[in-house]
């Protein structure tokens, strides 16, 4: 494993998909001048419906080759991997493989935003299955504020269509109104509903048409893109060691081709895209 501890590097951004652009978007927006590494597992997603041993398992290697492509700071862009792998790579691989380097989520800094702003001070989450059976977000938001009350539903065909390209379709809008009904049934007191999700912005406009107006629908992007200029102000180390020619390389271990036709969706804008393995 390299830790490149002098050499500048890029910021590696990492999901199971395509999602994870939405959040790489804001946080180019917020740091333009840095460079970053994007990588899509799109070859072994979704991740959302998979036990937690292999989602563990595929984040692990993907941050393992991120850092071997020189990454000393990634972020997982994505809240399956957050939820199921952040914690043990933190806590268990990094000081064993590469103890100057630095793996965040995207939970942590959704959880401070929503515990502040909701006034009803009931929530409700969509997320995977995965995010939604790992009690993450729960949990997160019972250490920052103990009042709030949580409501989860996992959404799991939302992920597919997406990757399949269908967000825009009749299909999406039959199963975005199925889950924001059920959510609404289970509490109609709640004011903010966090997309727990990053492939979620993509329906964002979707889910909003099927709520009343007075429901704040969250997507993480700004949040994550604030919370990590946030850290690199306060770490300097590390802001040090990442460089900045304004430069992003993306990555998936699908087509390259079948990349950046979707992208193009989730970025406003063309990308290059090349092929890698991670196995
Ligand atoms: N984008 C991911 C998330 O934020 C995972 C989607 C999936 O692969 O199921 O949870």
């Amino acid at each position: 494993m390299k830790e490149s501890d002098n050499k500048k590097s890029p910021i590696g951004v990492f999901d199971s998909g395509y999602g994870g652009l939405t959040i790489l978007d804001k946080i180019q927006e917020k740091l333009p001048g840095y460079d970053f590494i994007y990588l899509g597992d799109n070859a072994r997603a979704p991740y959302g419906s998979r036990s937690f041993e292999i989602v563990y398992k595929f984040t692990l290697e993907a941050v393992k080759k991120l850092f071997d492509m020189g990454c000393n700071l990634v972020i997982l862009a994505c809240n399956t991997a957050s939820a199921k792998a952040l914690r043990s790579i933190q806590q268990n691989d990094l000081p064993l493989i590469a103890p100057s380097n630095r793996v965040l989520g995207v939970i942590r800094p959704t959880a401070e935003y929503v515990a502040l702003k909701s006034k009803t001070r009931h929530v409700g989450l969509f997320g995977t299955q995965g995010t939604v059976q790992s009690n993450s977000y729960p949990l997160e938001l019972k250490k920052l504020a103990p009042d709030l009350r949580v409501e989860s539903l996992a959404c799991p065909m939302w992920v597919p269509l997406i990757e399949n390209g269908e967000a825009y379709g009749q299909g999406a809008d039959y199963f975005v109104k199925k889950y924001v009904d059920i959510l609404l049934e289970k509490d109609d007191d709640i004011d903010s509903i966090i997309l727990g999700c990053t492939h979620y912005p993509i329906l964002k406009s979707k889910i909003e048409s099927c709520l009343p107006k007075s429901i704040e629908v969250i997507s993480q992007g700004e949040l994550v893109a604030e919370s990590l200029a946030d850290y690199l102000n306060r770490h300097p180390e590390i802001d040090r060691r990442i460089s900045k020619n304004g430069e992003t390389h993306f990555y998936t271990t699908e087509s390259a081709d079948k990349f950046s036709d979707l992208a193009s969706l989730f970025l406003n804008r063309n990308v290059d895209v090349e092929h890698l393995d991670i196995e």
